[in-house]
């Protein structure tokens, strides 16, 4: 009998083929399909002495060659040629096989891919994957959705390729359906929100220090050794410290300031506003690179006056690098506590039941957002999983609460300087806005009240008042 595959996957561009490499490394046999031959062909040409593969001519032969139950692995565009290889395969397929979609997908559709699959006897698992080209090859991060009875087949073999913290895999069961999806989304809003802290502390450095991207480096590297440890403060280190071979300038001079996305921060935003979440880090952190893009507003404001820049010197410039690794951690804590905010109600309005704590032990290794710190998150909400936020969370709490004084005075210092801090500020005011005896969200109720007659509620007595405010003697009434 010719040995069967115990997982296929379809679609061999970079990430397709380094997550078929990754698990015939790991010792399992892995059908290969894609629409173009060609790079089947050079897959096993260049790999095929890491493991057994079985090169598959047609979707047919692909099907074939897998054992039962089959898993197969799609790993093309989100969006339409997505639903057309699902359609494809689903045809081939029997039921209790499983189709798994590895890239990044829109959770919704996700949900509805799972459903129409679900109908047929299918199982559709919608995984996040995280850490790019080298994390599939090398041990990504997997947030997978979909069934439980799903898990059982596929979950020990995305175990075996994950990326592994004190020995532990970086791959859980998320929950049912567009689960997976909704977290590795909310992973992509998180790593935006990230970006922009370190940019934003980048800038601040530059700005109010006068150093150069490479001293600017060394900081980074410093900060990577303490709380900050994580893959992005270290890339950070790693980008800062190049030259531009052409120019011998600074890499970071010679790059054009305007950020890109692919959507998936923008698709966090989208949701959160949705589930009234307030994700203001993460809003913040889309709309800042939104901002960058507009080079023509950009270019029509450029005359517009700012405050002058005198370099901080004295004791300020001495403080100020410190005061800056106090802002971006406390507002980090805030980024990341808005993030699980932003999962916890996702899991309670479709019913996943999402393990928080499982969430950020996954994220502690092969995601782009892996750091120290996910561990103290992930202790913070397996001490207590109803947790209703980060910030109230002892050595959170602690840490938010020492590093306020600096945080504030970095915020100010980059108004005073008009250095843009969007992720700074708005994280600040979070923190201010949750802890405020009294907001002025009543006042807006009273306007709301006056011209739609929209109604308020009493501090002092249950349920629902008007005010008559066009006549002299404005009566109250219950509405
Ligand atoms: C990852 C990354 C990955 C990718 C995103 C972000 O987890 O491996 O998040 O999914 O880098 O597509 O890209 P944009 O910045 O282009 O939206």
């Amino acid at each position: 009998m010719t040995k069967k595959a115990s997982i296929g996957v379809t679609g061999l561009a970079v990430m397709g083929r380094n997550l078929a490499r990754n698990l015939a490394r790991h010792g399992h046999t892995v059908a290969l399909h894609n629409r173009s031959e060609q790079r089947t062909r050079e897959l096993v040409e260049q790999f095929g002495s890491e493991g057994e593969f079985i090169p598959a001519h047609s979707a047919r032969e692909f099907v074939d060659a897998l054992e039962r139950p089959r898993q197969v692995v799609v790993m093309v565009k989100a969006g339409a040629p997505t639903d057309a290889v699902i359609d494809e395969f689903a045809e081939l397929l029997e039921p209790g096989d499983v189709i798994v979609d590895a890239g990044n997908a829109h959770f919704a559709d996700t949900r509805r891919r799972e459903a129409a699959l679900r109908e047929r006897g299918l199982h559709f698992v919608g995984t996040g994957v995280s850490g790019g080209e080298e994390g599939a090859l090398h041990g990504p991060s997997i947030m997978p959705g979909g069934s439980k009875e799903s898990y059982e087949s596929l979950g020990p073999l995305l175990e075996d390729i994950a990326a592994k913290v004190d020995g532990t895999p970086c791959c859980a069961h998320i929950g049912p359906d567009g689960a997976g999806h909704f977290v590795k989304m909310v992973h992509n809003g998180i790593e935006y929100a990230d970006m922009q802290l370190i940019a934003e502390s980048f800038d601040l450095l530059r700005g109010a220090l006068g150093y150069e991207p490479a001293q600017i480096a060394e900081i980074f590297r410093t900060w990577n050794t303490g709380r900050l440890d994580s893959y992005l403060i270290e890339i950070t280190a790693e980008v800062l410290a190049h030259t531009d071979a052409a120019t011998g300038k600074p890499f970071v001079d010679v790059v054009l300031d305007q950020a890109e996305q692919k959507g998936t921060g923008r698709w966090t935003v989208q949701i959160g506003l949705d589930l009234g979440i307030p994700i203001t880090g993460i809003a913040e952190a889309t709309f800042a690179r939104s901002l960058s893009g507009h080079a023509n507003l950009r270019a029509a404001t450029k005359g517009l006056a700012g405050p002058s820049r005198t370099p901080l010197s004295g004791s300020d410039a001495e403080r100020f690098a410190d005061d800056v690794e106090q802002a971006l951690y406390a507002s980090k804590v805030v980024a990341y506590a808005q993030g699980f905010n932003q999962i916890q109600a996702g899991s309670a309005e479709y019913g996943w039941n999402v393990d928080l704590g499982s969430v950020a032990s996954l994220w502690r290794g092969g995601c782009i957002i892996r750091a120290k710190f996910l561990d103290d998150i992930r202790a913070a909400f397996e001490a207590e999983p109803g947790l209703p936020t980060l910030l109230t969370s002892g050595d959170f709490r602690k840490a938010v609460e020492d590093a306020q004084d600096a945080w504030r005075s970095v915020v100010s210092t980059a108004v005073c300087l008009g250095i843009p801090t969007p992720g700074f500020s708005t994280a600040l005011a979070y923190y201010d806005g949750l802890r405020a005896d009294r907001l002025p969200a009543a006042l807006v109720q009273g306007q709301r009240d006056y011209f739609g007659a929209h109604t308020y509620r009493r501090v002092d007595r249950e349920g629902s008042f008007h005010t008559e405010w066009a006549t002299g003697a404005r009566p109250e009434r219950p509405a």
